[in-house]
């Protein structure tokens, strides 16, 4: 990590952007650094394009004059943030005055006065986000490291540069940027420091959901999750953010029989469902497949512990828990609704013979989140009896395997009714009315039940001796 050393520095502030920097900085008589998660990610390894550049004195009139001299390069001005963003190449730098800010007890909004280096420094969020590098002349590509971010780093520690209630209250989503970087990082949050989060967490409350639920997307999509949800839930802000989530935790007991802690299970699905998968969405459905197992658990003396229609319960849960977290209410969704709806489905298959119809029909309601429904199922195996598992992964590829032959010779994946509505109003010369829904699901039904093939001379045949019964003749 560290053996990034200062040949390997000079290397990366080889681009003409810094040595323009540099050079205008110089004329202009100021002082500037390259600050925060750029140089944090130089030594993590994490090469990263977006660059944050901290000026003695003004931000926005150095951003001009080097966009000026690297060739007129547009430039977005923020007066009044004080910063002006370029794009050089497929860089994107920042720039700011340093800053020395104090904020009010119920505001995010700081006070913001000019500052040093070190006040600026002095009021980021973690030591390893801290870090500064010169981009003077004098002592260019020297480290300024005031908190030991690298010592942090090499230890793997989160901690905040002053003390933690400081930290915390000035910006309270730092609580949450904290378990996301302990997350992505695998790294531990310093003992003081997560105190400090327990001590602050009702201060998340000013904070907006879209912030939130950003830091909880990231979290979502390390490589295990589980760590950060697990710091969340023994932080309090679990509880505050995402009580749904929370309410998984536990195990009751009656007559000596316990159910699994959904909790625990439901991140241990979620940490086996990343490899297989990049889908923000599916990796949502994974964390919500059982969210609605605390409302619909009850006791039976014969039955034990059941969570009857939890699945579908789940489904009308989703949108609830979107919107409060402010997720979007489209498409994505409707998508992590129906994998919370069909999430049993696969499994309840498996367990006896797996029939032609059964894998119909699931294959007609999956439509083409088979795949997906078929990947969150793998995932929610997670038994310790070996035999079992083995069981279910033989049976799944299974109806994997029919999943296949049944969509090549059926085509139910996305049906299209063989007789449309027009065609039976013509035939029997009827007036738009229920029977004629009533002919359709009919044969849509035989279909999926493997009574005729998918094609529209056996549903036409069909509906005409269905259409007799229910006292309809062809007017031809
Ligand atoms: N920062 C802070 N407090 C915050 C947000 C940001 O002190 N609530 C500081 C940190 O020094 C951070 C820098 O601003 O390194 C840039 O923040 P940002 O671009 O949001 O995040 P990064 O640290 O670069 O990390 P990532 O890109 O993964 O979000």
């Amino acid at each position: 990590m560290t053996g990034i050393g200062r040949n390997g520095i000079e290397k990366l502030l080889k681009s003409p952007v810094f040595h323009t920097i540099r050079d205008i900085s110089e004329e202009m008589g100021v002082e500037s650094f390259v600050i925060g998660g750029f140089v944090r990610d130089i030594f993590l390894e994490r090469p990263s394009k977006d660059i944050d550049v901290v000026v003695i004195g003004s931000g926005i009139e150095l951003a001009e004059k080097v966009a000026l001299k690297l060739g007129k390069l547009r430039l977005s001005v923020f007066k009044n943030f004080g910063t002006a963003m370029l794009k050089y190449r497929d860089l994107e730098v920042e720039f700011v005055g340093a800053r020395k800010e104090s904020y009010q007890r119920n505001s995010r909004k700081p006070i913001v006065e000019d500052g040093t280096l070190e006040d600026d420094q002095n009021r980021r969020d973690f030591s390893i986000n801290a870090l500064a590098l010169s981009l003077n002349k004098s002592n260019y590509g020297d480290l300024l490291d005031p908190f030991n971010g690298i010592q942090d780093m090499e230890k793997g520690i989160i901690r905040t540069p002053q003390e933690p209630n400081i930290t915390f209250s000035d910006d309270p989503l730092r609580m949450m940027r904290a378990i996301r970087f302990a997350t992505q990082l695998d790294f531990k949050i310093e003992e003081s420091t997560f105190q400090g989060i327990k001590d602050n967490k009702d201060r998340i409350e000013i904070v907006s959901s879209e912030r939130i639920s950003d830091e909880l997307n990231k979290i979502v999509m390390a490589d295990r999750p589980s760590i950060g949800f697990k710091l969340l839930e023994l932080s309090g802000l679990l509880e505050i953010i995402f009580p749904e989530f929370q309410a998984l935790k536990g195990v009751d007991k009656v007559d000596g029989r316990a159910h699994k802690d959904n909790f625990y299970h439901t991140l241990e699905v979620l940490d086996r469902i990343v490899p297989n998968t990049d889908n923000l969405w599916l990796r949502w459905s994974a964390l919500l497949h059982d969210i609605a197992k605390p409302v619909t658990k009850r006791y039976d003396k014969n039955l034990g512990w059941t969570f009857h229609n939890h699945n579908f319960i789940g489904t009308k849960m989703v949108p609830k828990i979107f919107k409060r977290i402010k997720l979007p209410l489209n498409e994505k969704m409707k998508f992590v609704q129906k994998m919370v709806g069909l999430h049993m489905r696969p499994i309840v298959l498996s367990e006896d013979e797996v029939s032609d119809s059964a894998v119909r029909r699931l294959l007609f309601e999956a439509g083409d989140d088979i795949d997906d429904l078929m990947t969150l199922c793998e995932a929610d195996i997670t038994s310790k009896n070996a035999e079992k598992v083995k069981r279910y992964m033989r049976n799944f590829k299974v109806v994997r395997r029919k999943l296949k032959e049944i969509e090549e010779k059926d085509n139910v994946r996305n049906f299209q009714p063989p007789v449309t509505g027009e065609e039976i109003m013509e035939v029997f010369g009827l007036e738009p009315c229920k029977a004629i829904g009533d002919l359709k699901s009919f044969i849509k039904e035989a279909i999926l039940d493997g009574e005729i093939a998918n094609e529209h001379d056996a549903a036409f045949e069909l509906m005409l001796k269905k259409g007799k019964e229910m006292g309809y003749e062809p007017v031809k």
